[in-house]
């Protein structure tokens, strides 16, 4: 814990425990590193303060201010999530795990980690970074459950908000995927690998799930429709969608592709043309 509060990286969303701000933020961390959150997560709330300024506005909106994250079905869900919130439940983030788990778009991850940085539970919270940490920790992989048991286990009782943010740091910053500092790490007399011998985090549940390529791939030609709708609507002339989704030349692609952007809610065609909802 002395090890965190000297290296801790000062983050926006540690300095709030608004059960809004922190869902949001977590829900951002989730598939987006640190680095390209903390200025959307900032235009997000700034727009957005309450889950009834979410819920009161257009999808549209929501999707328009996901600029710069990426994934952006997440933009829809919290849209969804938060308008199922006001219908609920008086417009409140739940505090159990049970309720957290019915939300659009929130996992394991996303609930746990909103019980723990809002409302000070005493959970484990597992991302990659963490899985990767548990298994150096340990020197053998987990099974996913057996990572949230460690996790659990490891919590010191009423410093679940500091020892998780700690866990955090500490696999973004010292025990990290391809060079940890295993002489600069703050647990190396708990740790029972330290660097000797193959790497326990490899097979890991978790700690393999590396983004897809993205250059190339489907998701980077809805990226680029989803961006071109942002600043205004698109025709749905087959030549000019592929143009914009960056396939000139296989318009067939471009038009199977955005059907998956319509069946997912981010797009609709209306007057010939593609929009957002
Ligand atoms: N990644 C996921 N959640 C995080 C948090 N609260 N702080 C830093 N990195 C994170």
């Amino acid at each position: 814990m002395g090890w965190f509060e000297a290296h801790r990286r000062d983050l926006p969303w540690r300095r709030t425990r608004d059960p809004w701000a922190v869902l949001v933020s977590e829900v951002m961390l989730a598939q987006t590193q640190v680095i390209r959150v903390i200025a959307p997560y900032r235009t997000f709330l700034d727009r957005f303060p309450t889950v009834a300024d979410c819920a009161d506005a257009p999808v549209s909106a929501v999707i328009e201010a996901w600029a710069g994250l990426g994934y952006n079905r997440r933009a829809v869900n919290l849209h969804r999530l938060a308008v199922r919130l006001v219908d609920e439940n008086g417009a409140r983030v739940p505090d159990t795990l049970e309720d957290l788990l019915e939300l659009p778009g929130v996992g394991p991850y996303t609930a746990r980690a909103v019980l723990v940085f809002a409302f000070e539970h005493d959970v484990g919270v597992v991302d990659t970074n963490v899985a990767r940490v548990l298994a150096r920790w340990d020197a053998h992989p987990f099974h996913r459950r057996a990572a949230q048991d460690r996790a659990d286990a490891l919590v010191p009782e009423h410093r679940g908000w500091t020892w998780n943010q700690a866990m955090l740091d500490l696999g973004a910053l010292v025990c990290t995927a391809a060079n940890p500092d295993c002489d600069g790490c703050p647990v190396r007399c708990w740790c029972a690998w330290h660097g000797d011998g193959a790497d326990p985090a490899v097979g890991t549940a978790g700690t393999g799930s590396r983004q897809s390529r993205f250059e190339g791939s489907d998701r980077q030609g809805r990226g680029r429709l989803v961006d071109a709708l942002r600043r205004g609507p698109v025709t749905d002339d087959p030549g000019a969608l592929a143009s914009v989704m960056g396939w000139p030349d296989d318009p067939a692609r471009a038009a199977r592709v955005a059907a998956t952007l319509v069946t997912d809610g981010l797009v609709v065609v209306r007057d010939g043309t593609f929009r957002l909802p």
